[in-house]
């Protein structure tokens, strides 16, 4: 497999390495420690065209493809995975989703302000009885003529409070099970629209997690996405896509904990010289490159897929499922490399290691991603 980098691969790549070591490091602990959004930074990279990459040029989008999607979501993730979380959902579930199959009017009114960051998106499906059972939707829209009328709650929403504009999947028909499913965007302020308080969480403290409440919000038709009963279809749709952004994310948390292991390591004296010299570490740094090269090209292979509109269901579920195992592994041995240094704040790969649990959760869990895997590869 040739995953030949182009010139404007390399200079967004380059793009996104400075911006987070310009904009992101300085404050990262902080905003960590504190779970702080980071407000100005996410403002600053819709600035910088990173929150709506894929999407269409006409509607403020950067019009470029996966791979440079997932190199900048790997460089930004190795230093924040609060703030590429923001990214990933607006990039891959919410701008994606829309730009694919929303409207001339959907696209208008909403995508040319989130591909900006002039307003930033969330994609909620997962509620208090269905997180990986996804058909299971116990929030409804009953149809009343001119509107759809919303009741139900969505649980741990990336960008809760923060988001301006809400694809939301609720059931239309409970009979027709997941055919019976539509997806609609919701604007934050309708009445009946509540935000729950934010969520006390491991890692990636930086985002905002909330739940929702929708009680008698009532919903204008040309609100909803696609045709009648498309919504479970565009939900697993949008999702695939949004699982190699994730792993992306996943590839770069264990890249910038390696990257701070190996510098540790040449400069970390132990038994009369730097620790890198024992193979106790050396053979520990062989095994973390090596599992985050295997990543890399799952990553890309899922890009390119994608690009080379190819199905990407298997490739992006094994990108996921790969590079969120070698985030968790990786970063518990950047942590051991650290020694005692590595259980404290300042060291940074401690926080590593916490962000780097949400990838085996988000998007579908480790196990949901072999159920697509086994499925696919089992069909015929
Ligand atoms: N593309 C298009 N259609 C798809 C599809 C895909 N990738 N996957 C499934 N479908 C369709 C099927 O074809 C089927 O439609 P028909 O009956 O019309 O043929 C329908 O969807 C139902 O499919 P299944 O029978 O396979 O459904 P299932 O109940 O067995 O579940 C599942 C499939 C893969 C487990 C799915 O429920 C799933 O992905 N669950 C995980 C949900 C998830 O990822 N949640 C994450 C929340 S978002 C998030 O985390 C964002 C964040 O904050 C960062």
């Amino acid at each position: 497999m040739d995953f030949k980098l182009t010139e404007e691969h390399l200079m967004i790549k380059e793009a996104a390495r400075d911006f987070a070591k310009n904009e992101l490091l300085p404050g990262v602990i902080e905003r960590d420690e504190k779970q702080e959004f980071p407000k100005e930074q996410v403002k600053k990279m819709g600035e910088l065209g990173f929150l709506g990459m894929m999407a269409s040029p006409e509607y403020g989008g950067g019009g470029m493809d996966t791979v440079a999607y997932v190199l900048a979501m790997e460089e930004i993730s190795k230093i924040d995975a609060s703030a590429s979380v923001v990214m990933s959902v607006n990039n891959s579930l919410v701008c994606w989703g829309l730009d694919t199959y929303g409207n001339e009017e959907q696209k208008k009114k909403f995508l040319s302000k989130l591909t900006t960051g002039e307003s930033i998106g969330a994609f909620c499906l997962s509620e208090p009885e269905a997180g990986s059972d996804a058909t299971s939707q116990r929030t409804t829209a009953i149809d009343k003529g001119d509107h759809y009328l919303l009741n139900g709650t969505k649980n741990w929403i990336t960008n809760g409070s923060t988001a301006d504009f809400y694809i939301v999947i609720a059931q239309t028909d409970v009979e027709k099970k997941h055919r019976g499913i539509n997806a609609f965007i919701i604007e934050k302020g309708w009445k009946g629209f509540d935000i729950g308080p934010k969520e006390q969480k491991l890692g990636i403290r930086g985002s905002d997690t909330h739940s929702l409440m929708f009680n008698d919000v009532k919903v204008p038709k040309e609100n909803r996405i696609g045709e009648d009963g498309f919504g479970f279809k565009f939900a697993m749709k949008t999702l695939s896509g949004g699982r190699i952004g994730i792993a992306a994310q996943a590839l770069g948390i264990a890249a910038g904990a390696y990257e701070l292991a190996k510098e540790y390591s040449k400069v970390r004296k132990a038994f009369g010289t730097e620790i890198m010299n024992h193979q106790a570490i050396a053979f520990k740094l062989a095994d973390m490159h090596t599992s985050i090269e295997a990543a890399r090209h799952l990553v890309m292979k899922a890009a390119c897929d994608k690009d080379n509109g190819e199905n990407y269901d298997l490739s992006g579920a094994m990108a996921k499922l790969f590079a969120s195992k070698t985030a968790m592994d990786v970063t518990i041995e950047a942590v051991q490399v650290h020694g005692g240094n590595g259980y404290v704040k300042e060291y940074h790969v401690e926080r590593l290691m916490r962000d780097a649990k949400i990838t085996q959760i988000y998007e579908g869990t480790s196990e949901i991603q072999k159920i697509v895997i086994s499925r696919s590869i089992l069909k015929d």
